[in-house]
């Protein structure tokens, strides 16, 4: 199982990842995670948005247990977030065939072509689409690419691939997703792994606050409309407003973008992007009201929604099973709930679903300097193993 070491820097030989839906990384790691499917006796199928199905073969033939992740990350971001799903999820697999020959039902590993929103200002893209509820309007990434321009050419050269299939697949019965936890609970609480009850309700938004371009040294102070100017109070009252909300609410402005983005000149405008997720849907409503109507008491200052996920429990049966094969063998797991949105949160309304956690190395996620130990992401695979055996064999 040093198999999953060297896949995983197979697959990342820079420092931090920028595998962003549909760029030139993202295809060749779907591609290779096709190759290296096909090489082990798995059927690839490509779907028009990307999303990779390796389909490995049960006694019978009817609808798979599936397991994977998304193969995005966010701009520089680490190893592990959305790959060790996937690459995890194909050594479960291997594992589970070389132990045990070809279980009774089909398993089939998904890497979603998207989940993290980074590129377009769209996210679950890919487990979206593959559960029928994408709605997608007209995107653009910061090149004016269009979302639908780089599908095509990207899935294109994905579904004429030799001996892939291009089409869309009907859901597996059962999903599990492998994860690393992202947060610091399991390293500080000194537990292999975390079981997975549920996962946080998130709101997305841009925010694009208008001015009028001016000269620095010739424009009063009393009459410019300086657009950093106004977004600036304006992000100070809402980190106001999101420390006075609830105590588990979670307030984020990572993205900011000033037009003209010149020294001298007074900005045109300022367009910046707002995450907020609590464990309830009622939390996090009450913050968003209040958080709109702060809003919109700025002039000149529009906001849209980008995304809108709902606070979600996972398949208790699934994590019963997982606590009871953890402590068969031997390994100290805690339950948790994910502050994390997860390809998962989307399978769930579907199919019964459920994740297993191992622990991130200081917490550390979306960030090169994500880690977990060489030990940790392999005993995630051997119980992502042992519980596919379980439901395959069902
Ligand atoms: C996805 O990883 C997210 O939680 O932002
Ligand atoms: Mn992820
Ligand atoms: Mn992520
Ligand atoms: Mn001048």
């Amino acid at each position: 199982m040093t198999q999953l070491l060297d896949l995983l820097d197979q697959f990342t030989h820079q420092h931090d990842q920028n595998r962003l839906v549909y760029n030139q990384d993202w295809l060749a790691n779907q591609r290779d995670l096709i190759f290296l499917g096909q090489r082990c006796g798995a059927t690839a199928i490509v779907d028009d948005y990307g999303n990779v199905y390796l389909d490995f073969p049960g006694q019978i033939n009817d609808q798979p247990v599936a397991t994977g992740s998304h193969m995005d990350t966010v701009k520089y971001g680490g190893r592990y977030d959305g790959l060790y799903g996937v690459l995890g999820g194909f050594c479960a697999i291997q594992q589970l065939y070389e132990q045990h020959g070809i279980p009774k039902h089909p398993i089939r590993l998904i890497s979603f072509s998207e989940e993290e929103g980074n590129r377009f200002l769209a996210a679950f893209t890919g487990s979206k689409y593959y559960t029928g509820t994408l709605q997608i309007e007209k995107l653009l990434d910061n090149q004016g690419i269009t979302f639908d321009e780089a599908r095509r050419l990207a899935v294109t050269q994905l579904q004429h691939l030799p001996y892939v299939k291009a089409q869309h697949v009907a859901l597996p019965v059962t999903f599990t997703e492998l994860h690393i936890e992202q947060g610091p609970r399991l390293a500080q609480n000194n537990k292999k792994i975390g079981l997975v009850t549920g996962i946080v309700a998130q709101n997305r938004y841009e925010v694009t606050v208008h001015g009028q371009a001016n000269h620095a040294g010739t424009t009063p102070m009393a009459q410019r409309q300086d657009a950093i100017a106004t977004a600036s109070l304006l992000m100070t009252k809402l980190y106001a407003l999101a420390a006075d909300t609830a105590e588990d609410l979670t307030f984020t402005i990572g993205e900011i973008h000033v037009s003209p983005n010149v020294s001298n000149v007074v900005a045109e405008s300022c367009r910046f992007t707002i995450d907020c997720r609590a464990n309830t849907n009622d939390q996090l409503m009450t913050f968003v009201t209040k958080m709109l109507q702060l809003l919109e008491q700025s002039k000149r200052t529009s906001v849209i929604e980008t995304l809108h996920v709902p606070a979600t429990r996972l398949s208790d049966d699934l994590l019963t099973q997982n606590a009871a094969l953890a402590t068969q063998m031997n390994y100290s797991y805690q339950t948790l709930f994910s502050g994390a949105g997860h390809d998962s949160q989307i399978m769930s309304s579907f199919v019964p679903t459920t994740m297993i956690f191992v622990p991130s190395e200081a917490g550390i996620s979306h960030a090169p300097a994500e880690y977990t130990k060489p030990a940790d992401l392999l005993t995630g695979v051997t119980l992502l193993s042992a519980s596919l055996f379980m439901q395959a064999n069902g």
